[in-house]
């Protein structure tokens, strides 16, 4: 069954590469004007211009874009979406002029967010995990990676991770699941570290790798949280069992996160809101891609990553949301391209090629999904009238998406 969709506007993010995009490669992002695309059994086929004199192709169906721009859907490649209760308390604590170890004495942060998965069923989670998704299905997003972090128990992770696994069997949409149990130490292990550690490595991995209920292992590698000794030994311990990487790196202070994660090999790094000489030298040539949150430096009022020295140093970009009710609390992306333009002085371009194919490529679903090339999903962005590209960032605060297709069909 073949589709064609005429009257694009503008087709946008025609691309096929086997690496991620790097540097100044991130500032094209391929635009075809005045464009056809056909879509065949929910992926895409083939695509052209309605000037070119040989006409338009056959199919069994015509659809008019009525001058919409179509793009790959977002590629949202960090997500703790999966959670319960929400933390506005902390947000007007934090106006109020308490810092982040007040807020957490008086119980706030993470760990309020665990005792409230501890109270909430596999089916509640689920329940609110799926309003959530459909929302931003609504929004543009075509691919997430989800994590856990909130149980910090062996019930709670993987009464997570089996919330994940439900997500991922039950929509057309691809997810990639993260098993993030080095998110905090729980209280009962504040001041015994080697249990926690061994709890991970003894009974969560083992438990989580046998349901194969996760794709990566990820850590907060940071001060005060998994020290960089902790983090690659939970990691080399994931590695072992088959599991990628993914870190926080870098989010509140320069210890070596990001090092650490290349040297891993990680598929990403993310966060990078404070980044040295040494951290920016490590991304530079690796393979490794680093990932903007600029929701997240948004919502906590810190300063944002330094794209413009990441991107002349020659580094891999990928924008994602964070979404979580602790320092994200949406997972809209379309203000997160604005915001990584408007804040982190990324360009439109660079920030459209970091949300969709660097997106995809952060989750190892680049031959899916994140651009237009032939036989990948039909996950595909349709705007309202927009007088160019770069007015998606420009114009923030509303959604200019008008819909959005997943495999083919319109939802
Ligand atoms: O990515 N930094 C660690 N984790 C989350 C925040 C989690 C929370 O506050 O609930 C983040 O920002
Ligand atoms: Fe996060």
């Amino acid at each position: 069954m073949k589709t064609l969709v005429r009257n694009i506007a503008q087709l946008g993010g025609i691309q096929s590469h086997n690496k991620a995009l790097r540097g100044e490669a991130m500032a094209d992002f391929p635009v075809l004007p005045q464009a056809w695309l056909v879509l065949e059994n929910g992926c895409i086929h083939a695509w052209g211009q309605e000037t070119d004199p040989k006409g338009l192709p056959q199919a069994d169906m015509v659809l008019d874009a009525k001058g919409a721009t179509v793009l790959p859907a977002w590629c949202d490649s960090h997500t703790h979406l999966v959670f319960a209760g929400s933390r506005e308390n902390e947000m007007v604590d934090k106006i109020k002029g308490l810092d982040y170890a007040a807020i957490a004495a008086k119980g706030g942060g993470i760990l309020s967010t665990a005792k409230a998965i501890a109270q909430t069923s596999e089916n509640d989670l689920y329940a609110q995990a799926m309003a959530r998704i459909e929302r931003l299905v609504q929004m543009g997003t075509g691919a997430f990676e989800i994590k856990s972090g909130y149980g910090l128990d062996l019930e709670n992770e993987l009464k997570m991770l089996r919330v994940i696994r439900r997500l991922k069997e039950s929509l057309p949409i691809p997810i990639r699941s993260s098993f993030l149990g080095a998110h905090s130490y729980p209280l009962a292990f504040r001041q015994n570290h080697e249990g926690y550690l061994q709890l991970i490595e003894k009974e969560m991995l083992p438990a989580i790798v046998a349901e194969g209920l996760a794709d990566y292992v990820d850590v907060f590698c940071e001060t005060g949280f998994f020290s960089l000794a902790e983090t690659k030994r939970i990691c080399v311990a994931a590695q072992e069992k088959g599991l990628g990487v993914k870190l926080h790196a870098n989010q509140l202070s320069a210890m070596g996160a990001v090092e650490l994660g290349v040297a891993l090999g990680a598929i990403s790094v993310d966060h990078l809101e404070t980044m040295d000489a040494a951290s920016i030298n490590a991304l530079a040539n690796a393979d490794t891609i680093g990932t903007l949150l600029p929701g997240a430096a948004f919502f906590l009022r810190q300063s944002q990553p330094p794209a413009r020295e990441l991107l002349q140093a020659g580094a891999a970009l990928a924008l994602a949301s964070d979404f979580n009710p602790g320092s994200c609390p949406t997972g809209n992306m379309n203000l997160v391209l604005a915001l990584a333009c408007i804040q982190a002085k990324l360009l439109p371009a660079e920030a459209l090629n970091a949300a969709t194919l660097n997106g995809a490529f952060a989750m190892g679903l680049q031959k899916e999904v994140g651009s237009i090339a032939v036989g990948k999903k039909a996950n595909l962005i349709f705007t309202s009238p927009i007088p160019s590209l770069d007015y998606l960032a420009y114009a923030f605060g509303d959604c200019w998406v008008n819909k959005v297709m997943v495999n083919g069909q319109f939802i």
